[in-house]
């Protein structure tokens, strides 16, 4: 695979690591993905009653967190093209919790099956820095949400520090490489690294937003900056 893989192949990718997502991601971030995805459901303001979206939801954490948030009378909608990653969440969802309003939809986040203006908020976490197509991504949420509703969205970042960059290159040597290959994934993590240093820094993604029609956007760096939240308004 390069470094640049191609739709199918990233596809491909998540359905392969589908079984082992979870776990890897616990793992991987020690736990610390459950805070970060809780700050990103509260920067998008879901609230009761919500329709929230929930872009390139994988195996649903997102999905459900904003569900609890627009229960009983909301709905949160988990959007992915990796069917293996829908199977999970919606096994996830059935065990855990049967009751929350949610639904989930194979599809195409780049081509969303959803009429403009339907969405009072959307999350997005680990996806953007997946896609072809980023403009074209942050185009298609600003099209699908209504006036005036956020969305906010999680991922990697390179940190702007250097004695940072080097602590997050021997993470991934030193302990992301080796786990991967524990669960015979590493082809599929391999590029994870290059995916980061090629994903548009905070302010770059802030110009992006503009462009895609947003009227405010903000970046919000965490970690160190290591992981970041770009938070949109309509
Ligand atoms: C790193 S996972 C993130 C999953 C989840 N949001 C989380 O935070 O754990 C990225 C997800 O994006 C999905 N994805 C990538 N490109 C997509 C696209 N164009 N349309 C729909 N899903 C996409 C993958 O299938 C994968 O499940």
């Amino acid at each position: 695979m390069t470094s640049n893989p191609t739709s199918a192949e990233i596809k491909t990718i998540f359905n392969n690591i589908a079984p082992m997502y979870d776990q890897l991601n616990q793992w991987i971030s020690l736990g610390q993905h459950h805070i970060w995805k809780q700050m990103t459901v509260k920067w998008c303001e879901a609230s009761v009653g919500d329709r929230a979206l929930d872009l390139c939801c994988g195996s649903g954490d997102l999905t459900t967190l904003l569900a609890k948030r627009v229960a009983p009378t909301g709905e949160a909608i988990g959007i992915d093209f990796a069917p293996s990653q829908l199977a999970i969440a919606k096994e996830k969802a059935t065990l855990n919790n049967p009751k929350l309003p949610l639904k989930w939809v194979e599809g195409d986040v780049l081509n969303l099956p959803f009429e403009s203006n339907y969405f009072d908020c959307a999350t997005m976490g680990y996806g953007l820095r997946n896609v072809t197509d980023i403009a074209q991504s942050l185009k298609e949420i600003q099209r699908v949400l209504k006036k005036g509703a956020k969305g906010a969205i999680l991922d990697f970042h390179r940190p702007k520090e250097i004695y940072l960059q080097a602590f997050q290159q021997w993470y991934f040597d030193r302990v992301v490489v080796p786990m991967a290959k524990k669960f015979n994934l590493t082809e599929e993590y391999a590029y994870l690294h290059p995916s980061i240093e090629r994903f548009p820094t905070g302010e770059e993604q802030v110009k992006m937003a503009y462009n895609a029609g947003f009227s405010k956007a903000i970046h919000y760096p965490i970690t160190g900056g290591m992981m970041g939240v770009l938070v949109v308004e309509k």
